[in-house]
């Protein structure tokens, strides 16, 4: 039987490596990428740095250039930023946290696009804090409302590919040890909801979040390719009822 084959980026950690896991677990052939390495048993890994972009198409011609189609390709390498007043924030640090979220997704999408092969599924991997607006989200709630315009425009691109950027909802990762550790729940009051969630079954580990983002896939492909979906919205409706209406955590 022929096997399903995904690239996923960021998968030294967090939910791209739980995500690399539960494919390989399921039968697919994987491939992935981050600047660290994997220790995943049977994954395809190469480490490079999404945004050298005058590297990437080398290193994605050696990792996937001889693959005959992708059937699903999540890119979910991000990063957070600091926690911190937009008005506070250099230019500089901003614009890091775009490379990383925006410009290499674009970099992927078009070696994608000139690679010219089937593309069944793309997730870019966002977040809530696209929507949310919350006081101290700065560069990365722009970034991920970018990523959420970039979802839409490549929609348009790809006519024979369904692309969808989903919010996974929040999940234990490094990326929480900076938001539950060490931000300023008193200055960033958005900060209670996830640190009170911490620990509990409203913050599930990687390997978890995978196997509930891997079980949303089909339902994905019911929306418009080019949609912003929040997993909430489909696993959880009260939760996500409550997430974006107006309660004061997040005015
Ligand atoms: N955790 C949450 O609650 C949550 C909620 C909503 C959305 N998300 C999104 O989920 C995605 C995964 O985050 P996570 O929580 O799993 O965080 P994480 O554990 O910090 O994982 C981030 C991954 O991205 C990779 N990465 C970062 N910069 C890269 C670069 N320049 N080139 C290649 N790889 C790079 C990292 O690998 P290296 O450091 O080895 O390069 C790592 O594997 C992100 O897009 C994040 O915004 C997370």
């Amino acid at each position: 039987m022929t096997r399903s084959i995904a690239f996923v980026t960021g998968t030294s950690s967090g939910l791209g490596h739980g995500l690399a896991h539960r494919l390989l677990q399921q039968g697919w052939r994987v491939h992935g990428c981050s600047r660290r390495d994997c220790d995943l048993p049977g994954l395809h890994h190469h480490r490079c740095d999404l945004t050298d972009y005058a590297a990437l198409p080398h290193n994605l011609d050696a990792l996937l250039g001889e693959l005959p189609r992708l059937d699903l390709v999540v890119l979910n390498a991000g990063i957070l930023g600091r926690i911190h007043p937009l008005v506070d924030t250099p230019l500089e640090e901003a614009k890091e946290v775009m490379e990383t979220n925006l410009w290499a997704n674009k970099a992927v999408m078009d070696w994608l696009h000139h690679w010219g092969r089937p593309v069944g599924q793309v997730v870019m991997i966002s977040s809530g804090a696209a929507i949310l607006g919350n006081k101290g989200w700065g560069s990365y709630a722009l970034s991920k409302a970018a990523l959420n315009m970039l979802a839409k425009l490549y929609a348009h691109e790809f006519p024979h590919t369904h692309v969808t950027a989903l919010a996974p909802g929040i999940i234990d990762t490094a990326m929480m040890d900076h938001l539950c550790e060490e931000a300023d729940a008193e200055r960033f009051p958005a900060l209670r909801r996830l640190q009170a969630a911490r620990g509990t079954d409203a913050m599930p580990g990687p390997e978890e979040a995978a196997t509930k983002v891997l079980a949303v896939l089909p339902l994905l492909k019911q929306r418009p390719s080019g949609s912003f979906v929040d997993i909430r919205e489909i696993l959880d409706p009260e939760g996500y009822a409550r997430l974006y209406g107006k309660t004061p955590e997040h005015t």
